[in-house]
């Protein structure tokens, strides 16, 4: 059984948590006194990102961050910090993300996402931590026969790489908690993760053009990009663009907090869908986020993209009845805050302040 800590006691590693969810995620877990050591290589994060986390919690809780600018793959640097600090917990948001990506870069999505949690257990193992928390993805559903899903509902063959590096490692965690129960995995399934912090001082900062509706949204908005590309209108829902689930990122980071005190005396495998349960399409997402920053935005429907399904939202109600956690955000706040973080660095990290 995994001990009972208090936050104050409690030293949870937080593999890259400069990025988009952990930096986040970093902030929540901060302002409840928990210890808090990042490791994130900054691939795809900027330094900033730990700068302006330090800013929001204040001085005091800022004393409880560690950062190692080291990449996961490197056990040598694993063993090095899993010596230097008793880790009790570990939130394992470190990874490649870019679905597209994914697919004409097999080699280094499965190398560096299933490599990395490899050296990252085998070093927990042989420091006696054995509970983790895991950025799964609604990913691993496919395409549903039936939304909303719940946890019980059949993980489908994956369309690309990224989605198969989700379902293998769900699965090697799994298989690690079979051969040593007394290991405590949580699997969170994230839905689609959008919006920023409220001060406007952290958010989502996509290199390059971004994959992502939200992002990209935002830059039309603040007139980086010239429209958005509505890919399909004829998909059997509603207004014919894609249905999903979008959740605030900070709905998403306190899902985090809401794990780990679940997790306090418990072992086993267990699965959680985070999302609001409602889903929300494309042109609703482009209208809020019109109102969110008062001006039309022009969009343009192309044809359906490869590998993109219709709808696919989530049954929370698991993650209430067991954790106690509800998302507390809708789609308007979403895009308020998205528009707000935008806005105001229009070049995300990198803006000038
Ligand atoms: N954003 C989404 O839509 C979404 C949805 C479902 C699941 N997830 C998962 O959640 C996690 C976090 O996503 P995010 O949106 O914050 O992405 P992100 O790219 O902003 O964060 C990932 C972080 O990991 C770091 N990183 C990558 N490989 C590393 C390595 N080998 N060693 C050290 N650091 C490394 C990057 O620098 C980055 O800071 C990822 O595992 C992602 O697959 C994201």
């Amino acid at each position: 059984m995994s001990e009972t800590l208090k936050p104050e006691d409690t030293c949870v590693l937080v593999t890259g948590g400069a990025g988009f969810i952990g930096s986040h995620t970093v902030v929540e877990l901060l302002n409840r006194g928990y210890r808090t050591v990042v490791v994130d290589d900054l691939s795809n994060a900027s330094e900033v990102a730990l700068e302006r986390v330090r800013e929001i919690v204040g001085e005091q809780h800022a004393a409880n961050l560690t950062f190692y600018q080291e990449n996961v793959l490197d056990r040598a640097a694993l063993e090095r910090i899993f010596t230097a600090h008793r880790i009790d917990r570990v939130i394992h948001f470190a990874g490649f993300k870019a679905v597209g990506e994914s697919v004409t870069k097999p080699i280094e999505y499965y190398h560096n996402n299933i490599e990395s949690t490899l050296a990252l257990v085998d070093t927990m193992r042989a420091h006696g931590c054995k509970s983790i928390i895991f950025s799964s993805s609604s990913t691993v559903y496919g395409d549903p026969d039936n939304p909303p899903v719940t946890e019980e509902s059949p993980k489908k063959m994956a369309t690309n790489p990224y989605g198969w590096t989700k379902w293998m490692i769900e699965q090697i965690l799994t298989d690690i908690h079979t051969a040593d129960p007394n290991w405590n995995v949580v699997l969170l399934r994230y839905f689609n993760p959008i919006g920023a912090h409220e001060s406007g001082l952290m958010g989502e900062d996509p290199k390059g053009i971004p994959n992502n509706l939200v992002p990209y949204v935002a830059q039309v908005a603040v007139g980086k990009l010239e429209a958005v590309q509505v890919f399909g209108d004829d998909y059997p829902t509603p207004d014919g663009t894609g249905v999903r689930d979008y959740i605030h990122v900070v709905d998403l980071a306190t899902g985090h907090v809401a794990a780990l005190n679940w997790m306090n005396g418990r072992t086993g495998v267990e699965v959680f869908n985070l999302g609001t349960g409602t889903g929300t399409s494309v042109l609703e997402v482009i209208h809020a986020f019109e109102k969110a920053c008062g001006h039309e935005i022009p969009y343009a429907v192309k044809p359906r993209r490869a590998g993109d399904i219709a709808a696919n939202w989530c049954d929370a109600s698991k993650a209430e009845r067991e954790m106690g956690w509800k998302a507390q955000f809708d789609i308007a706040d979403m895009c308020r805050d998205s528009w707000r973080w935008q806005s105001q660095n229009p070049d995300g990290y990198r803006t000038e302040r």
